[in-house]
This record gives structure tokens, C-alpha cells and sequence, in this order.
């Protein structure tokens, strides 16, 4: 039901938005490690603590990736060369129950710009609603105002909620919301 997200990115990127494979957690990994280690101040978790993770862990969020479910969400953006750039997230963090987030959002340098970013966090937002979602939800590092506008733009709206980025205390993040309803 969740698994069919394909949409026609900027005419000229020729990008595909399409969920990662079950047999695909080792270029999930390297994908997500570039993404660490070119913005560390975006995500929260360290290059560090992710680079320690077992080849086990990276196959088992394949393997869910790609049963398409309720649950959780991995997304890839992948030109017609078959080249990864970009890397987005969907889960519930409290459970089937709670409001779905937003999480790794990442587009690599030479993609940005191109709509690419758009698709990705829009292809989230579909699959949230689809499984009855009525709200997403995000954590934005303050000062990150590329990442701030982009979702702006997609209609999320900052809320009066912070709390420490948890892989750099020293910084704060802010909630932000889309409201699935209005799209
Ligand atoms: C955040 C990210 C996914 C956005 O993708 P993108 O392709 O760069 O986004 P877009 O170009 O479509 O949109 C960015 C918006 O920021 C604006 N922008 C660009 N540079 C900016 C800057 N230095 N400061 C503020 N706004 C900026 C753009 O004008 C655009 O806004 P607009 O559509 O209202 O004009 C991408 O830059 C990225 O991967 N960054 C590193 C990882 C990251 O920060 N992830 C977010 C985790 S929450």
C-alpha cells in the first residue's frame, strides 16, 4: 500500500524518489555516513556513533524500509544513472499510535536547488498521510536556515517547542509541524 512513491522530480533532474531496498543497508549506510559528515550540525546523531553501528542494523532498516509499512519510511532520490542523492526518513516515534516525523533529511551538495529537496519531504508527507496521519512533525537545528526555508515553503510552521540537538547539546533545535489536512 505504502510502497509505489514515485514522482516526476524538476524535468531537468530526471530524479526518482523511491523507498530504499531490502537488499540495499550497505548503501544506505554510506549514503547516511556522507550525509553525517557533511552536515553534523543537521542531524542527531554523530558520523561517530553511526559509523560504529553493525552491518546488522543498517540490513535490518533496509528490511523495514522496504516491507512498507505504518511504521517508518526510507527514502532515496536517485538520478537515472542509478546515483543516490538524496536521503529522507518517516517514523512514529511513540509508537503506531503518535504523529509520524520527519527525520534525515539530506541532499547531496551538487543536487541542491533542484527540487529535489521538495520531492523528497513531499513523498513523506504522502506517505504519512496515506497512513492516516493528520499532522508531521520535524526538528530543525537553529540556524539552519536553508533546511528552516525549504520546509516553509512545503508548509510547515514553526512551533514554540526546543530542546537540545542531541548530538551537539551545545545547539538547540526547533519543532516544526505540517498540517496534513490542508495539502
Ligand atoms: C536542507 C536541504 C535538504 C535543502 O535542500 P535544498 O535543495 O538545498 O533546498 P531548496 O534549494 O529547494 O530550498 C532551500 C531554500 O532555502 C533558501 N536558501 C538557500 N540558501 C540559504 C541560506 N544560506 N540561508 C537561508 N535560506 C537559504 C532557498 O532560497 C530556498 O528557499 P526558497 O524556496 O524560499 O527560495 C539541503 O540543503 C541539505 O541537505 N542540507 C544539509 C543537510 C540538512 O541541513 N538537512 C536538514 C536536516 S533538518
Amino acid at each position: 500500500m505504502f510502497g509505489s512513491y514515485r514522482r516526476a522530480v524538476a524535468a531537468t533532474s530526471d530524479v526518482t524518489i523511491r523507498r530504499v531496498r531490502a537488499d540495499e543497508g550497505l548503501r544506505l549506510k554510506q549514503l547516511r555516513l556522507s550525509a553525517l559528515l557533511d552536515t553534523p550540525s543537521a542531524f542527531g546523531r554523530t558520523h561517530a556513533e553511526e559509523s560504529a553501528y553493525p552491518d546488522e542494523l543498517w540490513h535490518d532498516r533496509a528490511t523495514r524500509a522496504a516491507e512498507g509499512g505504518a511504521g517508518s519510511i526510507t527514502l532515496v532520490a536517485e538520478t537515472a544513472a542509478g546515483d543516490w542523492v538524496g536521503l529522507v526518513g518517516g517514523y512514529r516515534p511513540d509508537g503506531d499510535d503518535g504523529a509520524p516525523e520527519l527525520v534525515s533529511m539530506w541532499v547531496a551538495p551538487d543536487a541542491r536547488g533542484t527540487g529535489v529537496a521538495s520531492d523528497l519531504v513531499e513523498t513523506v508527507a504522502d506517505w504519512a498521510r496515506a497512513t492516516g496521519a493528520h499532522e508531521l512533525h520535524l526538528w530543525v537545528t537553529i540556524g539552519n536556515d536553508r533546511a528552516a526555508a525549504l520546509y516553509r515553503r512545503c508548509g510547515f510552521v514553526e512551533l514554540d517547542d526546543f530542546q537540545p540537538l542531541p548530538s551537539d547539546p551545545c545547539k538547540n533545535e526547533q519543532r516544526m509541524r505540517l498540517d496534513l489536512s490542508a495539502g
